[in-house]
């Protein structure tokens, strides 16, 4: 799947921008952004819901055109930001009637198949009225299910989930991952896409960074060694200053120090081996590693300053 230069707006109001990337084949792509970044509209008009203003995508290897939607919606599916399930009736019901709907082949094999898929056969024929939140989330993820689709749209998957449903549907996200489904996920929550996403894309009307959440935070931050010795170094500056791969040093507490460093494999045994040289106790040294929250926080930072 692929976005070039995709935009749309709605009237003069500019619901995302310009937006290009690619998302392989069997990959958990998270697409993170605040409320109002243009999540949502994005996955609409990858979705064949809404058409874009400009620019072209390709959505499971069809190009997004008019004419195409039928095909591409045969291959997709979008799990909504509210799941939209008929609350009177039972969790088969709604799959059946959806199943129908969607002109699925072997209805009553693809319910059967789409419930065991989400734990939710034992609940078959409760009203999905009398569902937890969590549990018509897996509703609408078997709906979603239903189709078999080669590329599946998860907008905001768990919001307003308690952790351990929320721990539930990213358990099935994973068994999707491991079927090959490809997976263009919308959220909000920094440690969800940290936790399912081989790559992600920071979205704040315009896309801000693409990459692994590895990769993203090199290249928004040094990495930075934490050293802890028992009592402070007498003069730490001859012991860090001039060592392979060490940038530079700051205090952190007392007996703490903070290294900046180009190379961890490098600076770590040297700074060890200064450390014992001057007959300092190490009790820890160890990577700082920044959450994707610090990166996140910076880029959508960045663009306030911009405002
Ligand atoms: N149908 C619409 N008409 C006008 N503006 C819209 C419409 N849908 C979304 N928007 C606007 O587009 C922007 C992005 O919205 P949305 O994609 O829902 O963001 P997100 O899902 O990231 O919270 C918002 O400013 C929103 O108000
Ligand atoms: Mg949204």
């Amino acid at each position: 799947m692929s976005a070039d230069h995709l935009s749309k707006r709605f009237g003069g109001r500019i619901a995302f921008d310009d937006v290009t990337f690619e998302v392989g084949r069997g990959e958990v792509f998270g697409f993170l952004g605040p409320n109002g970044a243009g999540k949502t509209t994005t996955v609409r008009a990858l979705g064949t819901l809404i058409a874009p203003s400009s620019g072209s995508a390709t959505v499971a290897g069809i190009a997004l055109e008019p004419e195409n939607g039928v095909e591409i919606r045969r291959r997709i599916s979008v799990m909504p930001e509210s799941p939209g399930l008929y609350l009177r009736h039972s969790v088969v019901e709604n799959l059946e009637c959806f199943a129908e709907l969607y002109e699925i082949s072997e209805p009553a094999d693809r319910v059967e198949r789409a419930l065991a898929a989400v734990n939710l056969a034992d609940r078959a024929h409760d009203a999905c009225g009398t569902l937890s939140k969590g549990l018509r989330q897996r509703v609408a993820l078997a709906r979603a299910l239903l189709n078999d689709p080669e590329v599946l749209f998860l907008d905001e998957p768990t919001s307003g989930l308690d952790p351990v449903a929320a721990r539930e549907v990213h358990e099935l996200i994973d068994g999707l991952r491991r079927r090959g489904v490809t997976i263009f996920l919308t959220t909000h929550r920094l440690e969800e896409a940290e936790r399912l996403c081989d790559r992600v894309a920071i979205l704040n009307t315009t896309l801000r960074m693409i990459g692994r959440p590895d990769d993203l935070r090199d290249r928004l931050f040094t990495k930075t060694l934490s050293v802890k010795v028992r009592d402070p170094l007498a003069e730490p500056d001859r012991v860090f200053a001039g060592l392979p791969g060490v940038d530079g040093w700051r205090q952190d507490g007392p007996g703490g120090y903070l290294l900046g460093v180009s190379d961890t494999n490098l600076a770590a045994p040297a700074a060890v081996r200064a450390l014992v040289a001057t007959g300092a106790d190490v009790l820890s040294i160890s990577e700082a590693r920044h959450s994707l929250e610090d990166v996140y926080l910076k880029l959508i930072d960045d663009e306030a300053v911009g405002r």
